[in-house]
């Protein structure tokens, strides 16, 4: 290979089927041709991919094949629910089915590896990209992390059903300062370490082919330039080998953030931190010939990179089948049929139900008349959500459609603005649609206000002041800060960005048909001022309540938020009893087993999700008050009982220590288990871990 062949097998460009970044230019065939491309994103279509793998494997001198890229964030023509919705599931096994169905999807239709999935820990609803994330919980991202990289991979990323996965973004890009998206971040080690980096870790340890570091720095500096992150840290001390490929333009991006003074120096920094492929940056391309001539890089390097990326094309099939995944291995259509019973099921697992005074919800089959109004009554396309690149909005199913498929035997009303007036005032039931939209939602969508805009209040006040059962469903892909809602509506249901069967779901919920059970995977803030808020704080010298004045507080507004996390109600009730551990006394690095029967106190067949949390009182730093280590779903009708298990292996009770050394600090724990991180709804006990006695 010539080293200008080299390093086009390290530039990544953009075919503008989606348009993801900025100053998109149609694929330049030529430039394939002429050897200066690696691998292409935002194409799919298996004509469309075989298309240009042709020329690259028969026009060109090596006949080096391309990798085909695309950002499959949660479904590819079938959507799922975004992701902060499915965490809300709470269900590993679902999250990898998704997975699996949207990598049979992705493969049939020319695409060999995924942008996916993303794994920030997001405790910021500000920042606009909370909605592709697994939410505020890293525990949970770690758990989301295994389950999507083995749904998407499978066992053998060459099989043609599967596609290589992505980690990204690597890492603490959440924590942009004031929400605030590509802005810098303030981290503390221990929290980049104990918050930001596990999902990563358990992305790497279940086998991810590719990582994508963040836009953002770390410490001042780029993770895309960042030496010590992606050198030290996850190539040396992680023994990460596969492929960094930069997100986009992130490499040139260098320059504006003021660590490389052109491209051939950002081509440099970027090459020396590990990053093998330019996603648009035009650095490689342009600046690598002339680093390597003018003796910054050394050919060596380019090499690794170039290997990294053969060694992934290889892993793929692609070297042996350039055409794997173009059509040979059936039809993205036929896959596509048989994905929507699995996306109907994992939306309405993610939808929570908020509120639900005096048994508002579920709708009945028969009774008096229903208004469904608002902007995202019938809005199917917005159902999709943000990374919805290759869907038919068309197929989408909104919440009018669901409901009128489900309450054949209701009249539903579905009046226009001037009609509002008398089609609610004798309604039996008002089921408004309100919240965002979904370019409201996803990258570049920072706010700093999370309510609803003038028109939707008005419809609110409108409907609350007939002073009929009003049904609230909430479309959005963070939580919005409506307390007003909250207050005056019968009942709140988070609807999120729900996928191609979102209306379905929302109707199975709404009618009971599914007794809701998701719980939601961030903190829900009454107020924008109380961001960031997360349930697993440090405690403070002056918590809340030590002193009428001098405490943790605020004047103008409660701590607590609206809703904490795991918060979601059911159309049944849940009793949980008799807490107990396989031991009361540990020594360092045994497990411990946690039981708790759980029953089903209330009429009706529900799930209940029940949540393990551990707390070290006493440590040489301040530990979160609590720790999410556990979590199971049971399904029981109206009576029924069940024990409800976990074991909690040594790493449950390690920590940082105050010398940053991972460890399990002897003292007592206490072990809470119950729906959600209320203490207030929590059974406790305690356990004390002591030093290993050496004989
Ligand atoms: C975008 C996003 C990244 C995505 C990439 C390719 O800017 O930051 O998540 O995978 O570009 O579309």
């Amino acid at each position: 290979m010539t080293l200008a062949e080299k390093v086009g097998q390290l530039n990544m460009v953009t075919a503008h089927m989606a348009d993801t970044g900025p100053g998109m230019a149609p694929l330049d065939l030529d430039a394939v041709r002429r050897g200066e491309v690696g691998s292409v994103f935002n194409l799919w279509g298996a004509e469309n991919t075989a298309r240009v793998q042709r020329v690259a494997v028969e026009e060109t001198r090596l006949g080096i094949p391309l990798f085909f890229g695309f950002d499959v964030v949660h479904g590819h023509r079938t959507l799922f629910p975004v992701p902060i919705a499915e965490a809300c599931a709470f269900d590993p096994d679902l999250w990898q089915r998704t997975a699996v169905h949207a990598a049979r999807e992705t493969s049939a239709d020319g695409v060999d590896l995924t942008f996916a999935p993303m794994l920030d820990v997001s405790r910021d609803p500000r920042w606009g990209r909370m909605v592709e994330s697994p939410g505020e919980d890293a525990w949970l991202g770690m758990r989301f992390a295994e389950a999507k990289v083995r749904g998407f991979q499978g066992d053998d990323i060459a099989s043609p059903h599967a596609v290589a996965a992505t980690a990204k973004h690597f890492a603490g890009y959440a924590a942009s300062i004031a929400g605030r998206d590509y802005a810098t971040v303030e981290l503390s080690e221990r929290t980049f370490r104990e918050i930001h980096l596990p999902p990563f870790q358990s992305a790497l340890a279940a086998g991810v082919a590719a990582i994508m570091p963040a836009f953002t720095d770390y410490s001042a500096v780029p993770l895309t330039g960042n030496a010590a992150i992606l050198g030290d840290l996850l190539r040396q001390s992680w023994g990460f080998d596969g492929v960094i490929l930069s997100d986009y333009g992130a490499i040139a991006e260098l320059v504006p953030h003021g660590v490389a003074a052109d491209l051939q120096d950002a081509a440099t920094v970027a090459l020396h931190a590990g990053v093998d492929i330019d996603m648009m940056g035009n650095a490689y391309l342009s600046g690598l010939e002339a680093a390597v001539e003018h003796g910054k890089v050394s050919i060596d390097l380019v090499d690794t990179a170039v290997v990294r990326v053969l060694r992934l094309k290889h892993a793929l099939g692609l070297l042996d089948d350039p055409f794997r995944r173009m059509g040979e291995n059936g039809t993205w259509e036929a896959i596509a049929s048989k994905g929507r019973d699995l996306a109907r099921d994992a939306a309405r697992r993610s939808a929570v139900l908020l509120t639900n005074r005096s048994g508002t919800l579920p709708l009945a089959s028969s009774g008096g008349p229903i208004v469904v109004a608002g902007p995202l009554a019938n809005a199917w396309r917005e159902m999709a959500g943000p990374w919805a690149g290759a869907v038919d909005l068309e197929q989408n199913v909104s919440l009018a459609f669901g409901l009128e498929q489900a309450l054949p035997g209701r009249e539903l009303r579905f009046p226009s603005e001037d009609e509002h007036g008398a089609a609610m005032a004798d309604a039996e039931t008002i089921v408004l649609c309100l919240g965002e939209t979904a370019e409201m939602s996803g990258e570049a969508t920072s706010r700093t206000k999370l309510d609803l805009d003038e028109d939707q209040r008005r419809l609110f006040d409108f409907a609350a002041g007939t002073g009929r059962p009003l049904v609230v469903v909430l479309f959005c892909g963070r939580p919005l800060t409506v307390p007003w809602i909250f207050e005056r509506a019968d009942a709140v249901v988070a609807a999120w960005f729900l996928g191609s069967e979102a209306g379905n779901a929302l109707a199975d919920v709404l009618t009971g048909a599914w007794n809701p059970s998701g719980r939601l995977s961030v903190s829900w803030p009454r107020d924008v001022g109380q961001i960031p808020i997360f349930y697993g704080q440090r405690p403070s010298g002056r918590p809340l309540g030590v002193d009428p004045k001098y405490s943790s507080r605020y004047i103008d507004s409660p701590n607590d938020p609206q809703f904490v996390f795991g918060h979601g109600l059911s159309y049944t009730a849940f009793e949980m009893s008799d807490l107990r551990l396989s031991a009361t006394n540990l020594k360092v690095g045994e497990s411990l087993e946690v039981s708790v029967d759980l029953r089903n106190s209330g009429d009706r067949a529900g799930e209940q999700t029940l949540m393990v949390f551990l707390r070290d009182p006493v440590a040489s730093v301040s530990r979160p008050l609590l720790e999410l280590r556990g979590f199971a779903s049971v399904f029981l009708e109206p009576g029924d009982s069940e024990s409800v298990s976990w074991t909690l292996g040594p790493e449950a009770f390690e920590g940082l220590d105050a010398g940053m050394r991972r460890t399990i600090e002897p003292g007592v724990f206490e072990v809470f288990v119950g729906p959600c991180a209320d203490v207030e709804q929590l059974l406790k006990v305690s356990i004390s871990i002591e030093e290993k006695t050496i004989n």
